[in-house]
């Protein structure tokens, strides 16, 4: 686990420098100040668009906010002076990375700037702000899930962590795959909670582009939550192997299709230890009585689901983007993932937040271990932004692809050697919103 605690970083000076000469007040809120925690909490629902919370939300929401960094942005002039015009949170997460080590990320959370304040540069000085204050306290990496794929990658963030949705219809699809040797229980709610905090705990560190939840997550995905509408709904099953061990928790919601007696399940996690888990709880959701479909998001790229039953043009799969990273301190980065295949090339960075530009010799030996140094021959072999390095880096995106779009520019072979370098071994998988 990280060492670094983003609530001891201050604000950073510059974006606080930029937002004083529009006569806007940026600093680190104290979110233990009941008063201040409340309109953060309240400009962050009103910012996703969300409703008024009540005091139980309130209550209930601010545990997590306790943990993190959380950045204000106040107009003195306006006539809710104490109320944020926006916000920001962020903490210190450990990243899986290939090879399953980890390197700790600088997650960020609730950028919102109010409707009355847009379009005027608040969300630039506050994404900079992170980065420099991310790379100031230590991080080799910053990383957040988007609401807009547009807002992003001008800040050196890329797409790294492809993520999939299924849509099963389960008579089509059938069954195809073994029995497994555990067993299935029902569980409640809050024991639906403790399930997936300890499971996801171990298996995140399984799958590059994972990062540790926390308690309220798990509360949210098992119907815990005061604020969650569909609650009452939440139902949720574990698996348990053949040692009575827990290896996996499913958590789900069934809805009704008008007045049919047919159902749908939507699948809100489902997280796993081992293959015997995973092809468990996927055979439970399909061969659920009265169920037609199924459906799940944030599945990895490689989730066997299609590969498990009779017919698979019963699961339809549509990738999405989902895990956005950016890497601020280029040598750490790379020298702390495993690469596949042996490389040595020189990486020309361009990066307009200065953090990582330059001419890099990555190194790579027969185990798969890098070294990065400065490079000081001027024959280069491949040229991208810092934005393209960070999609490469968790080993869900191909070479090929950003090359074929433009945003690698590289010889054929130096692309294809980058490429086999870069994959990794399982897919990178992301499979909560942060
Ligand atoms: C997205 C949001 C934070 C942008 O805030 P903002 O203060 O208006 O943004 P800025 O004025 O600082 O814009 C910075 C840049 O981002 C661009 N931008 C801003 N919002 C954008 C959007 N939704 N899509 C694409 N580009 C966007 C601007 O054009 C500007 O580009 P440039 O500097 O390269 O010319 C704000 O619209 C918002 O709160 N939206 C609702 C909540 C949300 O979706 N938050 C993001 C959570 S992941």
């Amino acid at each position: 686990m990280t060492s670094l605690d983003a609530r001891s970083v201050p604000a950073d000076p510059l974006s606080a420098e930029r937002l004083a000469a529009a006569g806007l007040e940026y600093r680190v809120d104290d979110l233990n100040d009941e008063a201040t925690a409340q309109s953060f909490q309240r400009a962050v629902a009103r910012g996703f668009l969300g409703g008024e919370p009540n005091a139980e939300a309130l209550d209930y929401g601010r545990t997590p906010f306790l943990q993190r960094r959380n950045i204000s942005v106040y107009d003195g002039t306006a006539a809710t002076g104490d109320f944020p015009v926006a916000t920001v949170n962020s903490w210190v997460s450990p990243l899986t990375v290939p090879g399953g080590d980890a390197v700790d990320m600088w997650s960020i959370s609730v950028v919102t700037v109010a409707a009355t304040h847009r379009r005027r540069g608040i969300a630039r000085a506050l994404l900079e702000g992170e980065l420099r204050a991310a790379a100031s306290a230590g991080a080799p990496m910053a990383g957040l899930t988007v609401s807009e794929a547009t807002i992003y990658g001008r800040y050196g963030f890329g797409a790294a962590v492809p993520a999939v949705r299924l849509d099963v219809d389960v008579r089509r699809a059938g069954w195809g795959g073994v029995a497994p040797s555990g067993s299935i229980q029902y569980r409640e709610r809050d024991e639906l909670a403790d399930d997936l905090g300890v499971v996801h705990e171990r298996a995140r560190v399984a799958r590059p582009g994972q990062v540790a939840g926390w308690r309220t997550r798990w509360e949210g995905f098992a119907g815990v939550s005061p604020s969650d509408p569909d609650r009452d709904k939440v139902r949720g099953v574990r698996y348990l192997d053949e040692n009575g061990e827990l290896r996996g928790v499913l958590v789900y919601t069934l809805a009704e299709k008008s007045g049919s007696f047919r159902f749908q399940m939507d699948v809100r996690m489902l997280v796993a230890e081992t293959h015997d888990a995973t092809a468990a709880l996927w055979r439970f959701a399909l061969q659920h009585d009265l169920v037609d479909t199924v459906t799940a998001d944030l599945r990895p790229t490689d989730d066997p689901l299609p590969w498990l039953v009779r017919d698979t043009r019963g699961v339809v799969q549509t990738v999405h983007d989902h895990g956005w990273l950016r890497i601020l301190d280029l040598p750490a980065a790379l020298s702390a993932r495993r690469f596949s295949a042996p490389l040595d090339v020189v990486l020309r960075i361009e990066d307009s937040q200065g953090f990582t530009a330059g001419d890099w010799r990555l190194t790579v030996d027969q185990e798969g271990r890098a070294s990065v140094e400065t490079a000081s021959s001027s024959s280069v072999d491949a040229t991208m932004d810092i934005s393209a390095l960070s999609a490469l880096y968790a080993g869900g995106v191909r070479v090929s692809a950003l090359r074929g779009a433009g945003r690698v520019s590289a010889a054929a072979d130096v692309a294809e050697r980058l490429d086999r370098a870069f994959a990794s071994y399982p897919a990178p998988a992301l499979d909560i919103w942060y």
